[in-house]
């Protein structure tokens, strides 16, 4: 049993070296994750768009990935997530909490629950990232000088072309502060296997319209470096210490008919 897990996104392929790579077999497909022994601990490290980033974020198979962390016992996932900034209070560099999500992604299958044998299930968003792990996130961010900008509303595109001037206007009105294309649909599924999961964005740009110039797209994997190890690092920080599901309702968000 792993119970822990960390999915890396954009510029996080791993969080060790010699570590043992494992494939995992689901009836969604292959997944492919890291077995890490970090503080006497094992944890899983799966990165979402493969080792050599080479899987675009439509063609990301969440499911495969989801479905093996469950398999693998997992109850605790933290994930990164690059993201653009279309809130002013959010610059390049800047670590955001995400507390929330809009969908706008268009070709992804978003639940395991299809009907027949898998039932028909529907999963409580009040929460969609849980609340412990947030809260944990910030109490040891602290203690290691992690300067977190605050909470922000995650806004999920399909992908993988950038957003027009327009969209991020429409976004940022409706409430979104930070962009991004794969969160939908990680974390429903997530939930939907009642894990805790939450996400850190790392605000790689501002998005499209929001500088007077062209967008600039900012070293990706620069913007990420600076705070990557730090991220970890807390993240790390809170699997040493113990964590249980009686803290939030991660594990009772199904309501099945
Ligand atoms: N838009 C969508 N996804 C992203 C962006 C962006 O501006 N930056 C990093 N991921």
């Amino acid at each position: 049993m792993f119970l822990k897990a960390i999915i890396g996104g954009t510029g996080v392929y791993d969080i060790a070296e010699n570590v043992m790579g494992k494939e995992i077999d689901t009836e969604y497909g292959k997944a492919y994750v890291d077995i890490v022994k970090i503080n006497g601990e094992e944890i899983v490290f799966l990165a979402r768009h493969g080792k050599e980033h080479s899987v675009p974020p439509h063609l990301i198979n969440y499911r495969a990935n989801i479905k093996a962390l469950e398999k693998l016992g997992v109850k605790y996932i933290y994930a990164t997530a690059a993201v653009g900034s279309c809130n002013p209070r959010f610059n390049v560099g800047d670590v955001v909490v995400i507390k929330d999500f809009l969908d706008f992604t268009k070709s992804r299958v978003t639940t395991f629950y299809e009907g027949g044998k898998s039932g028909v299930v529907h999963t409580d968003m009040s929460d969609p990232y849980c609340i412990n792990l947030r809260k944990r996130f910030y109490e040891e961010a602290q203690k290691v000088g992690l300067n977190i900008k605050g909470d922000g509303v995650y806004v999920c595109t399909e992908g993988p072309r950038f957003e027009s001037a327009a969209e991020i206007k429409f976004y940022s009105m409706i409430g979104g502060d930070v962009v991004g294309m794969t969160n939908v649909p990680e974390v429903v599924l997530a939930k939907e296997m009642g894990m805790c999961y939450a996400a850190v964005g790392i605000v790689t740009n501002l998005c499209t319209g929001i500088e007077e110039n062209a967008m600039v797209l900012h070293d990706i994997q620069n913007a990420v470096g600076d705070n990557k190890e730090k991220v970890m690092n807390v993240f790390l920080n809170v699997f040493k210490e113990k964590i249980d599901q009686e803290h939030c309702r991660c594990s009772k968000s199904t309501m099945r008919l």
